[in-house]
């Protein structure tokens, strides 16, 4: 633990040369401040300008936070240079801040004054009559809770919270009227020994911060501090046993909680899904019954402390009562980001072990069928520090995926990973855990995982909010494609197209569609161009390689339903874009017809032979197309003869922008056992040419002067290898994954062999496999 001298109670060489409380809220002067954009930092920048000074500040970053206060007054600087704290009076700084800091050091060179951020707001808070709301869990809610309540009993409190409240506006401001200042200490540096205030209320106390603490006794240490500073009442939750002993001793403390001996207690609990209904005693006589539209069994706890303070200063309890029934939620604590009767996603700041079980728990009280979470470890200290802890912090989530620790300020501690948490998690027993480690990716993870009835939570004090966003708005897109194709068809989020590929590569989807009929598919191709999606249609995937970064927008898959019919007529075959061309072969067969035999070694289906006029044995799809149906860009239909198409060597223009329903192929009657001779005979060449491995058929066109298979060959590139991407050994125009390969290193691979034909012999070799999606993020 850091010496005491170094955060409050300044040493000799810290004396300040001014009185601070007079010098911030009676007097006005230019005050500099580093680190300016955190949440903290901007809360005490709003109150600066509203207290007349002119304000400055610096930080590596702009945040939204200081785009507002620019807007307000405030000079910022998005780097931090030694000059922007020149002018300044008096240069403040956030604890994230490094001591080597340039405008720190300047500003202490010079002489001027230097305080840190909760210095300067327990200044600010010595005019007026302060109240301290500490603890280690629930305090953003609880001083954003008091400052509501107060607010509406008329006592124009000014305040200062941790983060954004929508219903207090802002997370600080200074209102003159009022003699109250109700302000979120923060007790994770130390700082909480700043402030004398009239009163205090006290949440919970536990191992939290060990980064700076070495254990309980210092932590205890520094809430002793704070109640022995506090002038007036300590209000202290008396559930919790830590913050019991420390308050048992002291006079004129007034106690909350769900104990027989509160003196503010809480009963007839009602839980409900947003919120609680309680009825609330002093001592033997009933106050009356409160209604709080925030969840948990923690936050009646919360509102029980708040209201204690309310009633001590004077505000009835009825008007109590109807300020907590409209109090709102502070941003990220149990934030309803996305609601329907099929889902629930929700963000919560949770944290810490105790936080992340208490959250969870109210999700699960909800009631719905699973409750799916994401988390990211915040700070590595804490992550080694509480490890084993928080291995038994996710029993309530049915699925948990871990990324990687958001450092705050830190630097990487080695070894020390969401991994490490997941490990603790499976130790446990819990069998839905896995970690991530990248970032970006744990909205796919959870989303691919989704089914109708899941709460989906989002955990931590970093950043992951941003991927519950990204989820929640590609959730509602999803919500309308399912609307689009009924419950026949079926959509999934981030759909991995390695499990849709031959070759077995390939990142997410964003939107997998699988309609069901003609109508669906239409419907699908109006809703895509009038939300401006990027559409893309796949088959049987045995002639795509998609990139690690998977494809944007809607991918549709037309299988099943209108898409997997075969009927006969005749001597021609109506076949659905789904149904493989092997099927179709084996279709014929059963009719007697012949000439089609040759599908019989084509993995694809119909849609994707057309669109590339796939061959074999000599032969090519539209050798023996009679007719197509298609469906056009504004998703009409279509239906035309053979003769009215253009067709190329793999290449069918038509189906680039078009999107295929079925074809009609022409066959030929012919003897069971002379069609049976030839299937065999396309059997027989598959099984002695080519591979039995993952693979996406022919990489390479048969350029005019050789087979491509053959020019790998003699090149000498069989068996040439890029990480599991390797040239099949049994044909040369394969290449074949041998497991865990990635579509980097096919195109690697293929890239090679391009280079060596064309140098070695001057070919250009072009792709027959379409490439398609976006490289890895
Ligand atoms: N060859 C070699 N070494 C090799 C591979 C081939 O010398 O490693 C020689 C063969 O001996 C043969 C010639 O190259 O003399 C052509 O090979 P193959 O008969 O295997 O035919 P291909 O042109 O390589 C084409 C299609 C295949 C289809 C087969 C069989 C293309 C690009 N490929 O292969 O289609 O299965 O005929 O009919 O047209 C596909 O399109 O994905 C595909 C696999």
């Amino acid at each position: 633990m850091k010496p005491v001298s170094e955060e409050c109670s300044a040493p000799a060489d810290r004396v300040l040369a001014i009185d601070l409380p007079r010098f911030l809220t009676q007097e006005h002067h230019p005050i500099h401040l580093v680190g300016v954009a955190g949440s903290g930092m901007s809360g005490l920048a709003a109150l600066l300008i509203e207290l007349e000074h002119t304000v400055s500040g610096s930080d590596k970053a702009s945040s939204m936070e200081t785009d507002r206060l620019q807007r307000l007054g405030l000079r910022f600087y998005e780097q931090h240079r030694p000059e922007h704290a020149c002018p300044a009076d008096l240069v403040v700084f956030s604890s994230a801040i490094k001591s080597d800091n340039p405008v720190l050091v300047t500003g202490r060179d010079s002489g001027k004054p230097v305080v840190r951020r909760a210095e300067a707001l327990a200044a600010i808070m010595r005019a007026k009559r302060g109240i301290v709301v500490a603890g280690m869990h629930g305090k953003t809610t609880t001083s954003a809770m008091t400052a509501h309540v107060l607010r509406e009993g008329g006592l124009h409190p000014s305040h200062y919270v941790g983060a954004e409240i929508p219903i207090l506006g802002t997370n600080a401001h200074w209102d003159p009227r009022g003699e109250h200042f109700v302000a979120e200490g923060d007790e994770s540096d130390g700082t909480l020994r700043c402030f004398h205030p009239e009163h205090a209320l006290i949440l919970n106390i536990e191992e939290e911060h060990l980064d700076f603490y070495s254990d309980l006794a210092a932590i205890e240490e520094v809430f002793a501090r704070l109640i022995e500073q506090t002038s007036g009442t300590v209000f202290y939750n008396i559930d919790d046993a830590n913050t019991a002993r420390l308050c048992a001793t002291r006079k004129n403390t007034i106690s909350f909680g769900f104990s027989d001996a509160a003196d503010y207690r809480g009963a007839e609990v009602d839980l409900h899904s947003f919120s609680s209904d309680f009825c609330v005693y002093f001592r033997e006589q009933k106050l009356g019954e409160a209604v709080l539209n925030v969840p948990g069994p923690h936050n009646v706890h919360n509102a029980l402390g708040v209201i204690a303070l309310a009633v001590e200063l004077g505000i009835p309890f009825k008007k109590i009562a109807a300020s907590l029934r409209k109090f709102e939620h502070a941003r990220r604590r149990f934030e309803i980001k996305y609601e329907s009767e099929r889902f629930l996603l929700v963000d919560d700041y949770a944290h810490h072990p105790t936080e992340i079980r208490a959250t969870l728990k109210t999700a699960r009280a909800i009631g719905r069928k699973r409750v799916l979470a994401m988390f990211q470890p915040h700070r590595y200290s804490r992550t080694q520090a509480l490890c084993t802890w928080f291995g038994s912090a996710f029993d309530d989530a049915d699925r948990l995926v871990v990324t990687d620790v958001y450092p705050a300020s830190e630097p990487p501690i080695p070894g020390i990973s969401g991994q490490m948490i997941v490990d603790e998690v499976l130790k446990r027993g819990h069998r839905g855990a896995t970690y991530q480690p990248r970032f970006e990716r744990i909205h796919c993870d959870i989303g691919n995982a989704l089914d109708v009835g899941d709460l989906v939570l989002s955990l931590g004090a970093g950043n992951i909010h941003e991927q519950l966003s990204i989820l929640a708005a590609d959730l509602v897109i999803a919500e309308k494609l399912r609307a689009i194709v009924g419950e026949s068809g079926d959509v999934r989020l981030y759909e991995p197209l390695s499990k849709h590929t031959t070759l077995r590569v390939g990142g997410p989807a964003q939107f997998w569609v699988e309609p069901q009929s003609e109508n669906a598919f239409a419907a699908l191709i109006r809703f895509c161009r009038d939300e401006s999606l990027p559409l893309f249609v796949m088959g049987r995937g045995s002639n795509l390689l998609v990139r690690d970064g998977g494809i944007r927008g809607v991918v549709v898959h037309p299988y099943g339903g209108d898409f997997d019919k075969i009927e006969i007529n005749g001597s021609e075959i109506t076949a659905g874009a789904g149904v493989k061309l092997r099927e179709v072969a084996y279709a014929a067969r059963t009719a007697n017809l012949g000439g089609l035999e040759w599908m019989e070694g084509i993995p694809g289906a119909v849609g994707g032979g057309l669109r590339m006029n796939a061959g074999a044995m000599g032969a090519q799809t539209f050798e023996n197309v009679a007719r197509v149906r298609y469906l056009d860009t504004e998703g009409n239909p279509h239906v035309k003869n053979r003769d009215e198409l253009e067709v190329f060597y793999r290449r069918f223009p038509l189906l680039e922008n078009n999107f295929a329903i079925s074809a009609t192929f022409h066959a030929q009657p012919a003897e069971r056992a002379k069609i049976d001779e030839r299937l065999r005979e396309s059997q027989e060449k598959r099984r002695t040419t080519q591979p039995v491995a993952k693979s996406a058929g022919c990489i390479f066109k048969n350029p005019d002067s050789i087979p491509a298979g053959k020019l790998v060959d003699e090149l000498g590139l069989k068996n040439l290898r890029v990480g599991n991407a390797r040239v099949s050994e049994v044909h040369g125009n394969f290449i074949v994954n041998d497991g865990g390969a990635t579509a980097t290193e096919m195109l690697e691979l293929i890239d090679r062999i391009k280079q060596t034909a064309k140098a070695k012999r001057g070919i250009e070799l072009e792709t027959e496999v379409q490439i398609v999606g976006e490289p890895r993020s």
